[in-house]
Order: C-alpha cells, then sequence, then structure tokens
C-alpha cells in the first residue's frame, strides 16, 4: 500500500514514552502541506548528478508516497542526445547504483517513468526554447517549476531566454540551485537578473538544509511548545555550537570545490540557516514572509568583527592525507580538480555574536569541516550551571544540554542531571548526566520524507516557506565578505589538519577560552 499523506494537519500530540497513532503521518506532524498543485516540472541539468542522486529519486519517493498529483509531468532537458526512451533506461541504470532505504519497487518505477521525458536543449542558445515552449504548451498545468540544477553561470542566460519564450508566467515557478554566486556582487547580479523576470514570490531558492525533518522539528519544539521559550535567551543559555561534519573528501568535485571552499560551501548558507532556525524569534505565523522576516532580523544582527579580530574569532583549514573509516586517504592538495599550492579551506570553525536584547553576550560557535573523524550534524543549547549548586558534580557535567541532531540520526536529547543510585560509594550523591532521548525515526517510522521531497513538495504546492528570500541571501553574504577579504589578505591563515581528525587544534582553543568543549572532546 502506499501511505498517503493527509494534505494538512497541525501539530501533532507526541507524548515522551508514547508512539503517534499510524494514521497521523510523521509529516503532518510538523508541516503543513498545502494540497499540491497539477504541475509540469522542467529540470534544466536533467542528466547532472543532482539530478540522478537527489530530484528524481525525491520525485519517485513522493509519487510512491502517493503525494503527486495524477496529472503531472516530469521533463529532464539536457544537452545528451536522448529521446525520452533513453532517457528512463538511463534513469533506471544510475537508480540502480543508489542505496535506497527500503527495496526497489521495480513496478513503482515503471509507473514512475511513465511522467518522465525528456528534451535535448543547449540552454545557451535561445533558439531552443521554442521547443521547450511547445511541450509547455500541450496542456495548461497549474503550476510550471523550472529547476535550475546547472552551474550559476547559466543562470542569467536561461532567465532571459525564458522571458524572450514567454515562460515567466504566474503560474511559473523557477528553483534556483547553490551556489546562488560566488560572492555578494555576483550574488546580487544573479537575483537582479532573475527578478527582472520572475517576481520574488516565484523564486525558490534552494538551502536544502531548511528541508531536513530536524530542522521542522526545531521549529515545531520552539513554536509549538511552551516548555522552552522562556528559557530560549541569554539569561539561562549560556551558548550555542552548531556543527555539521563531514567524513568525505570533497570527492568528484575537486575543480568546483577549489573556487569555493567551506565558507561560501557550507556557512554562508547552511550554517547561517541553522543559526537562524535556533536564534529567530517567534514569527507571527507560519506563513513564508512571517519566518523569513525573523531569520533576516538575526542575519542583520550578527555582529561584523573588525580586521584585527577575525583572526581569534574565525579559523580555517585544509585536509593532510590521513585516514577515514580506517583506510588511507590524501590530502586536499592531491585531490583530482585542486589546484598543488591551494589554500582554499575545507574546514572552518567560527565564534558569532548576535546583537540584540535576547542573545547579546551569548556565543554561537559554527563549525564545518570535510574529511573529519566522523559524520554528523548537531546544535547544542548549553543552558547556564544552577546558580548555587549543592551537589557535587564530576567530570564538567555541571549544566543542562538540549542536541539537537540533524544527521545521521534525527533525534532531540535532553541531557539532565540526575544523582547516582550507584552501588559504588564513592558515586553516591553525585550529579550524573542522563539523557531523554526521542528518536523520530523511531517515533514515526516509515512515514519519514527527505529533505529534497520535501522542498519539491512545497515547490509544487507553492508554499515559501523554506526558501531562502533575497534579502537573507544577501545578508549573509554580506556578513561572510569580510572573512573572505580577510583570508585574500592572509592565505598563511589556513591550518593543516589530519584527515581524520577533528579540525585544527586551534578550533577547540576557540571554544576553550571561554571554558567551553566540542561535543566530541567531553
Ligand atoms: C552541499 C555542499 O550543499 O551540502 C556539499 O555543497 C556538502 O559540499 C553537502 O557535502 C552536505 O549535505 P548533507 O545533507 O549531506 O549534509
Amino acid at each position: 500500500m502506499i501511505p498517503v499523506f493527509p494534505s494538512s494537519y497541525g501539530l501533532c500530540g507526541l507524548e515522551y514514552t508514547k508512539r503517534i497513532p499510524d494514521a497521523l503521518s510523521y509529516e503532518s506532524a510538523f508541516i503543513n502541506f498545502p494540497a499540491l498543485m497539477d504541475y509540469d516540472i522542467i529540470f534544466f541539468g536533467g542528466t547532472g548528478d543532482l539530478a540522478w542522486r537527489k530530484l528524481m529519486p525525491a520525485l519517485y519517493e513522493a509519487f510512491r508516497h502517493g503525494a503527486l498529483p495524477g496529472q503531472g509531468r516530469i521533463l529532464a532537458v539536457a544537452r545528451d542526445p536522448l529521446d525520452s526512451e533513453a532517457y528512463r533506461a538511463w534513469l533506471r541504470d544510475r537508480f540502480g547504483q543508489l542505496e535506497w532505504t527500503e527495496p526497489f519497487d521495480e513496478p513503482m518505477f515503471r509507473s514512475f517513468v511513465t511522467r518522465v521525458s525528456y528534451l535535448k536543449m543547449d540552454l545557451g542558445d535561445a533558439s531552443n526554447y521554442a521547443s521547450l515552449s511547445q511541450w509547455i504548451d500541450q496542456r495548461q498545468a497549474e503550476a510550471v517549476v523550472f529547476y535550475l540544477a546547472v552551474a550559476p553561470q547559466l543562470f542569467i542566460g536561461i532567465c532571459d531566454a525564458l522571458a524572450k519564450a514567454g515562460l515567466n508566467r504566474p503560474n511559473m515557478r523557477i528553483v534556483l540551485e547553490k551556489p546562488l554566486g560566488h560572492d555578494l556582487d555576483s550574488a546580487s547580479l544573479i537575483n537582479a537578473a532573475v527578478l527582472r523576470v520572475f517576481k520574488e514570490d516565484q523564486v525558490f531558492r534552494i538551502d536544502h538544509y531548511l528541508g531536513k525533518q530536524s530542522v521542522q522539528n526545531l521549529m515545531a519544539l520552539r513554536f509549538g511548545n511552551s516548555l522552552f521559550e522562556p528559557l530560549w535567551r541569554r539569561e539561562w543559555i549560556s551558548s550555542v555550537q552548531i556543527t555539521i561534519a563531514e567524513d568525505l573528501g570533497v570527492e568528484q568535485r575537486g575543480s568546483y570545490y577549489d573556487r569555493s571552499g567551506a565558507l561560501r560551501d557550507m556557512v554562508q548558507n547552511h550554517l547561517l540557516q541553522l543559526l537562524c532556525m535556533v536564534a529567530m524569534e517567534p514569527p507571527a505565523s507560519d506563513d513564508a514572509d512571517s519566518v523569513r522576516d525573523e531569520k533576516l532580523k538575526v542575519l542583520r544582527s550578527l555582529r561584523t568583527y573588525d580586521k584585527d579580530e577575525l583572526s581569534t574569532h574565525v579559523i580555517r583549514g585544509q585536509y593532510r592525507a590521513g585516514l577515514s573509516q580506517g583506510r588511507p586517504v590524501c590530502g586536499y592538495l592531491d585531490e583530482v580538480g585542486v589546484a598543488r599550492d591551494s589554500t582554499t579551506e575545507t574546514y572552518v570553525a567560527l565564534r558569532l555574536e548576535i546583537e540584540n536584547w535576547r542573545w547579546a553576550g551569548v556565543p554561537f560557535f559554527l563549525r564545518t569541516g570535510k574529511r573529519l573523524a566522523a559524520r554528523g550534524a548537531e546544535i547544542v543549547i548549553n543552558f547556564r550551571p544552577v546558580p548555587h549548586p549543592i551537589f557535587q558534580s564530576p567530570g564538567g557535567a555541571d549544566h543542562n544540554r538540549l542536541v539537537i541532531r540533524l544527521q545521521p540520526d534525527d533525534t532531540i536529547e535532553l541531557h539532565l542531571l540526575a544523582k547516582a543510585s550507584r552501588r559504588d560509594r564513592a558515586e553516591q550523591g553525585r550529579l550524573v548526566p542522563v539523557a531523554l532521548d526521542l528518536d523520530f525515526k523511531e517515533a514515526f517510522g516509515r512515514q519519514s520524507i527527505e529533505a529534497y521531497e520535501r522542498l519539491l513538495r512545497k515547490v509544487i504546492a507553492g508554499r515559501l516557506d523554506l526558501f531562502v528570500r533575497f534579502d537573507e541571501q544577501q545578508a549573509a553574504w554580506r556578513w561572510v565578505m569580510p572573512i573572505l577579504e580577510h583570508w585574500a589578505r592572509h592565505p598563511e591563515e589556513c591550518r593543516a589538519y589530519t584527515a581524520g581528525s577533528w579540525g585544527p587544534a586551534a578550533a577547540s582553543a576557540l571554544t576553550a577560552r571561554e571554558g567551553i568543549a566540542w561535543p566530541e572532546e567531553r
């Protein structure tokens, strides 16, 4: 049976010890899904990695979940000389290379793929858009989505060509994949070109971290429960740590990555978006602009460091040869596509401050890196210790922590302190850490959906709440620019770290100065 997601429920109650009834879906628990529209979706870059690794599988999953409206059509567009039949066979072959959480359902795939067609096009040639226009005009879909899964250098040309072909009508939407620009100026140029052709509410800028279930859970935790909000401020929270760690290296993306680096690839977008989700004020409603207005305020409140503070508050690193999962791996400079004398960072750790009443004086530590000891992403909220401790608490276990884990698992843990009830007399009377642990996979089981499926369903439904508005993106670029400029003047600040470690030692010093350790150091 295909599980059908109800179109819209609000939050559902979740008792700590109880499973929710099967009739309520995981999705319905945390976001409202308005009914999806009858759609045509066009993937530019239809034979690219993103298309077969993420986008097509996400649509296939949405289909399997019964979420795609019946008449919808999917068109892959690329330069390769294929026809629709050949593309479908190619897609099946690529799907065979993916890991699926459940056994692959062949009949389901065959049924899904009948909706998929292929169109050979040179995206740089405006005359090629006539055939696209004909395909679209074969019927009147409620929503037509152009998904630009191509290099950002093509964005401006594609938008101009779409406009010339009259493909920017009110029922048309455009989805932009990152990287959206290389710096503030190039991002502004792209956005200006897009906004000459489409209105802001037709533009869906993807940050796939916003599509992760745990980010939905964070919103629900903060704004669907009254428990935490009174404590969610400087009086009770001493610091926040956000980590996105990857054990992989740059894989086949060396030449892209070498021009980007971790700050552009992960901090300007994913990490700053997560920071906004943690730090924003409660929005007036869950509509897109209410949420995005609050995120924008956070970005605008970020303290900009002086030139001489940047070396202290921002740590940059690059991996050297080492071990990953027990097997030897090369250093960054030996990766394919990377310049042998590159000073591009594969690791960043930063200390940020948010200058507003809620957060003044609370340090936010963010870090991300490739070839680290493990893959994982989490947000740790460190609460202040009790003002007058009457119990002994060994080994630094002196404060509560809320840990929101995004991956590999989707969990929320509340770390409390309890009295040890051990036989060992020495331990008696001491406080020991215990965790209340909520595992969303366990609670909601098979009904969970992946980020790209959620985001594509939002695009088809026309909901912008999980997408980044232009001014947010601009504010994020504005904040990272002084760091990029500082690094251009001081390439020597890029420190080496061994693949398979937790990054440069200086990142530990960054938090240790304030008496805080990274999770793996506790
Ligand atoms: C992408 C970055 O946006 O996010 C990649 O370009 C990175 O370099 C990826 O590997 C991480 O995403 P996830 O969802 O695997 O944590």
